[in-house]
């Protein structure tokens, strides 16, 4: 019996150790697959002449407006305030040669979607960047947050149902078309004092995943993106640095892993910092320490409003 007990216990060390290695071998090769050899030239106007990006005057957006028209892609800017369209139109079709329309609407409304549908209709649609967002001015507890059920509506109204609203485009792609929700890493877990944000992420991250699944068969590509801190306006961060990127390297990074992950951080330090806070580190802590980090900040923001 003891040497039948010594075979199963060095039967299960081998299985396991087996499982491993092959599971490690599987995330290397898909990790080499992503972040080295990527899509290629799946995102080019080969899906269909225009790409529509939301919050495009700015930061992630603007950036992927840059890439896209590079690209060689015909530009529809959405965004909030005409001046800045003009200038990123105007830029885009110096540099790149490319035409491009712009619609300004405020998505914090719900009456805006006629207005888009009728400056997209008739155009063939290869690309849809759901981008427009905003988050919070400062960390703050719930019920501290000043004019609570305008903020409410405003962010649910930005980052929800800008994304929900995208349906009238599924009639403009041909047979393929390429959806990229910018949920965000807050989106991956609960971040206190800026939960109705994270909540906002997390619907954006589940309503892009269960969308890709039903319409995966007919050619059209949805993916969730969840980035971490990228310097940005939103995020006040001036200094880029590796783990905070400048926003088009992000995008840049981003676009190579359009096909290849449903769901994706986006860049290959971002993508370390998911596997850390997902597989790795249990959520209790992560949410304790998002709790720790946010109050620091929000101590901080209002020590220097005061002094002011
Ligand atoms: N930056 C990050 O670290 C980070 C991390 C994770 C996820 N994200 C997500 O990435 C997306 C872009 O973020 P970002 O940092 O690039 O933001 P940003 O620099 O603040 O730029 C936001 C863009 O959206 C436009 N916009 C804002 N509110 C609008 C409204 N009510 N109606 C129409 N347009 C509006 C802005 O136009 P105006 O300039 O005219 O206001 C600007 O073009 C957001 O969904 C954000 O949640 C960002």
């Amino acid at each position: 019996t003891t040497e039948f007990g010594d075979s199963v216990l060095l039967w299960v060390g081998a299985l396991t150790t087996a499982s491993l290695a092959l599971w490690i071998l599987y995330r290397l090769l898909s990790g080499f697959r992503i972040w080295v050899m990527g899509n290629g030239d799946l995102l080019s106007p080969k899906l269909g002449k225009w790409a529509v990006v939301t919050g495009a005057t700015d930061g992630i957006g603007k950036s992927y407006a840059e890439e896209l028209a590079r690209r060689g892609f015909s530009m529809m800017l959405i965004s909030r305030t005409q001046e800045k369209l003009d200038d990123v139109a105007q830029s885009l079709e110096r540099r790149y040669k490319v035409e491009t329309k712009t619609v300004a609407v405020d998505f914090g409304q719900v009456d805006i979607y006629p207005k888009i549908e009728t400056a997209l209709s008739g155009l063939e649609i290869g690309v849809l960047v759901n981008n427009v967002g905003i988050s919070y001015p400062y960390p703050e507890f719930f019920l501290h947050i000043p004019d609570l059920d305008n903020f409410i509506n405003t962010m649910i109204n930005v980052n929800i149902t800008s994304v929900c609203q995208f349906k009238p485009l599924f009639p403009h792609f041909r047979a393929k078309g390429v959806i990229l929700n910018i949920s965000s890493a807050s989106g991956m877990y609960p971040v206190p004092l800026l939960t109705v944000y994270s909540s906002t992420k997390a619907f954006v991250d589940f309503f892009s995943r269960g969308l890709q699944a039903e319409y995966k068969s007919k050619g059209i590509i949805i993916q969730s993106v969840l980035p971490f801190f990228v310097a940005t306006k939103m995020t006040k961060i001036r200094k880029p640095t590796l783990d905070k990127p400048t926003p088009d390297r992000y995008v840049a990074a981003e676009l190579t892993t359009v096909g290849l992950q449903d769901q994706t951080n986006g860049y290959f330090p971002h993508a370390v910092m998911g596997w850390l806070t997902t597989v790795l580190v249990p959520i209790n802590l992560v949410i304790y320490f998002g709790m720790r980090m946010n109050k620091a900040q929000r101590g901080g923001y209002l020590r220097r409003r005061k002094l002011r």
